[in-house]
């Protein structure tokens, strides 16, 4: 045995540091806290509704009613963030609905600011749950008008500032589009509202869950014409770098998990914090796997997180965020 040591020079032995879990806890590098996720939330018209949403179990469509008891749960849990997403009963050719002032997601940001006057309140800026072609633009001759669409984006913006949103959102990924909110923001006095760019966010397939559980399904083509194209890396650093000389705050990676390459590369470039948006089939894919018995939910939810964080994420939009605050404690 002695002999064996020495011929495989086991001086150097990184298991000593894996014994116990005390010893793996201390060395860890990198650690998951809720104050970093950040909980999307659906929101509909109507009273007292808590409907689940199919392809994403465990997930809900809330009426505005349901808020203050969502916000109470999440302040328990330690979770600080939202990120809210209007369901409209009406859309039109224009999305008129996204820039309601009294719209739903102004509805629901008010609720919430009763509720939990410290919470951060993030919305999403995008027309494609209130168009009835379900592109995130003005649609002329079959193509999303880039310039038209901007003004409707500035004015979705100011509205959900106005009803007291913390963080914009611009995912429409029109070029330009954080300027032109910045701008609109700005000459509305809400120079304290900050935008987070959904960057680089690709054509993927794996926000087929989100699509129904909005209604946003484009109802003609697809979003490769404003979306990214998936194989590149080196345009998301591009897509990053305008948005931060735009003024966005923060800046997102979307998805996150197949895209860990691109959360990694923006990392070690931008200087604003970075968001990455763990998406709705990333969150199916688990579950139903989990409810087979083929995964466990729990161990894969929290390797998957720790993964987006190890890869430089400051920060995580996740629909696993009220679950991993509940393993996490
Ligand atoms: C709106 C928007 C989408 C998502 C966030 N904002 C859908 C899309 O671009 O089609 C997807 C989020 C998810 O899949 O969890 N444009």
């Amino acid at each position: 045995m002695q002999q064996l040591t020495t011929r495989h020079d086991l001086t150097r032995r990184p298991r000593r540091l894996r014994r116990t879990a005390a010893l793996r806890a201390l060395v860890r590098e990198t650690r998951l806290s809720p104050e970093r996720f950040i909980y999307p939330l659906f929101v509909r018209t109507g009273r007292g509704i808590r409907e689940p949403i199919g392809a994403m179990p465990g997930q809900f469509r809330f009426s505005v009613d349901q808020l203050a008891g969502e916000a109470a749960e999440l302040r328990n849990l330690g979770i600080r963030a939202v990120l809210l997403f209007g369901i409209p009963d009406d859309k039109d050719t224009l999305g008129s609905g996204a820039y309601d002032e009294d719209g739903i997601v102004p509805q629901a940001i008010r609720a919430l600011r009763d509720a939990d006057p410290e919470l951060v309140i993030a919305a999403d800026v995008c027309l494609c749950e209130y168009t009835s072609h379900g592109h995130c633009g003005v649609v002329r001759g079959g193509t999303v008008q880039n310039d038209e669409t901007l003004d409707l984006l500035a004015r979705t913006a100011t509205a959900l500032a106005a009803a007291g949103a913390d963080i914009v959102a611009p995912s429409a990924m029109m070029d330009g589009q954080v300027g032109a909110i910045r701008r609109a923001l700005d000459e509305a006095g809400q120079t304290d509202v900050a935008v987070m760019g959904y960057s680089a966010k690709y054509a993927s397939a794996f926000y087929g869950p989100f699509r129904e559980a909005a209604g946003s399904a484009p109802q003609f083509g697809d979003r490769r014409a404003y979306q990214m194209d998936p194989p590149n890396v080196r345009e998301a650093l591009r897509e990053i770098a305008l948005d931060v000389q735009e003024g966005a705050d923060l800046v997102m990676v979307k998805p996150a998990l197949a895209y860990l390459d691109v959360i990694r590369a923006a990392r070690e470039v931008v200087p604003v914090p970075l968001a990455a948006y763990n998406v709705s089939g990333e969150y199916a894919m688990v579950m139903a796997a989990g409810e087979r018995g083929w995964l466990d939910v729990r161990a894969v939810a929290l390797e998957m997180l720790t993964a987006i964080t190890r890869a430089g994420a400051d920060t995580i939009i996740t629909y696993f965020a009220k679950d991993a605050a509940r393993w996490l404690a």
